[in-house]
């Protein structure tokens, strides 16, 4: 039997000597990050990785290959959440791994064959249809997404909004550096579990589920969704708090987005 050990890290407040031992084998970022929005710089985590003889992998979902592409910057294997932005109508669950080395390749196949994870032809086709539209869905979502930052941004009800399209956002100079847009994920964070149990239940959006990247706009409540299986102390710990939500843009018309989300905060 193979054990895995890992370890966590922020690239940005670590020190590489500490989270590099001898038997690392692989270092797994996401960026920008779920659901807080932290940004990893890949090309200095790819070259160091390189340098200690490391396999990288680079969680691409949020940005998709329109917005940013791990392999030109170094990354060995990425992936992407299929259920999300590529297919983009929350009604396939699929993936895909993607890597530009022929031994990788190699493996992943093999892995693949031995487990037979392979999409359905239904799924698959729904992907092809979905994966048409990307890039325009992805610049209608984005363009929303920045009218909801600032409204939310602007708005008294709110305390923190996380996007890195935000002149505050600590990633932001990195995102820039990496990627062509800011993506249509964002999170922000209410005063307390009153108000966000009031927002989620005036506010008439929906989908309020797990998924995110639809053309439908999806919010989600980390805290005892996708995030509930990590400690209390974890959450905290990465910024998952009681009162964060997330906000996944869809190509609505906005003026109808920001409305109901006034009305629901008001
Ligand atoms: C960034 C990211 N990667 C991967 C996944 C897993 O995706 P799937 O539901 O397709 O297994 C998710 C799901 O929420 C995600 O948000």
């Amino acid at each position: 039997m193979t054990f895995i050990k890992w370890s966590y890290f922020d690239h940005q407040s670590s020190n590489w000597s500490d989270v590099i031992r001898k038997n690392t084998k692989m270092i797994y970022m996401e960026t920008p990050s779920n659901p807080t929005l932290r940004i990893t710089d890949i090309r200095s985590v790819a070259t160091i990785a390189k340098r200690n003889d490391i396999i990288t992998v680079c969680d691409n979902t949020f940005m998709t290959p329109y917005y940013q592409n791990p392999l030109d910057l170094g990354v060995d294997i990425v992936i992407h959440s299929g259920t999300k932005f590529l297919n983009g109508h929350s009604d396939v669950v699929a993936g895909s791994v993607i890597t530009n080395s022929p031994i990788l390749h190699q493996k992943i196949v093999n892995q693949r064959t031995l487990l037979g994870g392979i999409l359905g032809v239904e799924d698959a086709w729904l992907l092809m249809r979905g994966i048409k539209t990307l890039g325009i869905r992805m610049e209608r979502s984005e363009h929303n997404t920045l009218l909801i930052v600032s409204f939310l941004n602007r708005s008294n009800k709110v305390k923190k909004v996380y996007h890195p399209s935000l002149n505050s956002h600590k990633g932001r100079k990195i995102h820039i550096k990496q990627a062509r847009g800011f993506g249509s994920v964002l999170s922000f964070e209410l005063e307390n579990v009153d108000a966000v149990e009031s927002f989620l239940s005036k506010v008439t959006i929906r989908l309020v589920g797990v998924s995110l990247g639809g053309v439908e706009t999806i919010l989600s409540y980390p805290w005892i969704m996708s995030h509930a299986g990590l400690s209390e102390e974890e959450r905290l710990a990465r910024g998952v708090t009681p009162e964060l939500i997330r906000f996944s843009g869809g190509i609505e018309d906005v003026a109808d987005l920001i409305m109901d989300m006034e009305q629901a905060l008001q």
